[in-house]
């Protein structure tokens, strides 16, 4: 039997064919449009996410035997709010997770009912990216779309509704939504009604690898599936990457590259972090991890080389950072550019180069920002240091795993020995895994991540660059805190 993985990512979906041995037969990536109506808003509409999903199956599965497609499993962009009415039509476009507009509920949650008792209820603080505080601005700017919801949904989420005309959410991607009692795995009753919603607005929840139901006729037809092809709960891109990569059971991590930068650490057990710079999560294997997230990583780079330097050939923009450079720039950049979440969460922070001078090159630039993320992502390493926790290596994937020079400064960087599984498609695979063992064919997740996923290579951390880029992360560290209230000022003036 083969399986369908999708990753709605935020600038694409890709999609994956996998037959039974986990092979990857096929992928297909269809884009969208991202829009920013206003600077530090991010919106997109669910309607091109379906198309994209649709007509990517089709290509995908043209030429094949769909009749041999088995189950489907989907990953997505998180705590994006969907909003559906009473005829499950979509009521605004989705607003996404990285999206900033919600500063003023978020700090309300924070401070009025308290990061104490929302980490209580949901294991978490409120970020501005979160699900419920873009349920309280939408209930304070747009009352008339707030009084029509019927149903609130996730991307993911939203595909799967339209394959099935289930209303479902796993619990991986519900803990983004700070509704979750996520140690308990239920919808909190207590921050539901903070947000002025009720039960029968959620949708309904399950494990990760749970089945949902089945494609809807219509549709399977149009596709060529046969009558039951299972769709299973599927997760977060960040869990599902996790799946994907085999980062599952206890104390096992990840690095994911995408647009956002995450560093997501798997727990057999349910634990907070006490300083909430971490995300207390639900995993797709059934437990739980940790997470941080930084809103701009490989999007940095899409940004400064593609709107800056007006060019989409990375491999040529990074072919001048010679081993002479590596850990020796002059240059800095803070990575900032839709504010950021993990840990500083501060959605005023901006991105920032300092260091330049008349001899700066374009390249250094560049090195830069490469740079900038990889000392942002090893922020979160600390945090996860500083509560004990230690990791001896990681995974890596997304699109900026790609790059062997932005994996080589990642491992230096974060000193530490980094796995290459056989796809960098993280999300895709972890999604197509879920449908695996929601269909029967593994007993488990840790099943299919033990048999399905192999390391085919690792980059080691070299000594002495590890303890150049040591010293370099010294000084970054000390780049935001002099900024930092700058940025508010900024802000506040200037919007
Ligand atoms: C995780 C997060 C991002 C999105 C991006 O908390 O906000 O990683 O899921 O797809």
């Amino acid at each position: 039997m083969n399986y369908i993985g999708i990753d709605l990512g935020t600038s694409a979906v890709k999609l994956l064919l996998v037959d039974g041995e986990g092979k990857i037969l096929r992928s297909v990536s269809r884009g969208y449009p991202l829009s920013f109506p206003q600077p530090g808003w991010s919106e997109q509409d669910p309607a091109d996410w379906w198309n994209a999903c649709l007509d990517g199956m089709k290509e995908l599965l043209a030429g094949t035997d769909a009749s041999l497609a088995a189950g489907i499993g989907v990953g997505g962009q998180m705590h994006g709010l969907v909003a559906l009415d009473e005829n499950d039509a979509v009521i605004r476009p989705a607003i996404l997770w990285n999206d900033g507009r919600t500063a003023e509920e978020t700090e309300w949650l924070n401070t009025a009912v308290g990061k104490r008792k929302l980490s209580d209820l949901t294991a978490n603080i409120a970020f501005a990216g979160f699900t419920a505080p873009k349920l309280l601005w939408m209930k304070k700017h747009e009352p008339e779309n707030f009084r029509r919801i019927a149903k609130i949904m996730l991307p993911k989420d939203y595909i799967n509704y339209r394959l099935t005309g289930v209303h479902s959410c796993d619990y991986s991607d519900a803990s983004g939504m700070l509704l979750l009692d996520v140690k308990n795995r239920r919808w909190s009753a207590e921050m539901m009604e903070i947000c002025g919603v009720t039960n029968d607005q959620m949708p309904r929840l399950f494990e990760s690898y749970e089945v949902i139901g089945c494609v809807k006729p219509e549709i399977a037809s149009a596709l060529g599936l046969s009558g039951s092809v299972r769709v299973v709960a599927g997760a977060g891109d960040n869990a599902a990457a996790a799946v994907g990569t085999g980062t599952v059971g206890d104390g096992a991590c990840n690095i994911s590259l995408g647009t956002s930068g995450t560093v997501f650490i798997s727990s057999a057990r349910f634990g907070v972090d006490p300083s909430n710079g971490l995300h207390a999560f639900a995993h797709a294997d059934g437990a739980y991890h940790l997470m941080g997230c930084m809103l701009s990583a490989a999007s940095c780079n899409k940004w400064l080389c593609e709107e800056i330097l007006k060019t989409k050939d990375y491999a040529a923009e990074q072919a001048g950072i010679t081993d002479d450079r590596l850990g020796a720039n002059n240059v800095f950049f803070l990575p900032y550019l839709m504010g950021e979440r993990s840990p500083i969460n501060d959605t005023n922070a901006r991105g920032t180069f300092i260091g330049t001078t008349m001899a700066t090159s374009r390249t250094a630039l560049v090195q830069a920002v490469l740079e900038g993320v990889a000392f942002a992502i090893r922020d979160s390493f600390e945090v996860a240091k500083s509560l004990g926790i230690r990791i001896e290596r990681s995974k890596i994937c997304g699109g900026g795993a790609k790059s062997p020079l932005w994996r080589r400064i990642m491992a230096n960087v974060l000193n530490l020995p980094l796995d290459l599984p056989q796809t960098e498609e993280g999300p895709g695979y972890g999604g197509a895994m879920l449908a695996m063992v929601g269909c029967g064919a593994f007993d488990s997740v840790q099943q299919a991540a033990g048999e399905l996923v192999h390391v085919t290579r690792t980059v080691y951390p070299e000594p002495e660059l590890a303890e150049r880029y040591e010293a370099a992360y010294r000084h970054f560290q000390k780049i935001y805190p002099a900024v930092k209230d700058l940025f508010r000022e900024l802000q506040q003036t200037r919007g």
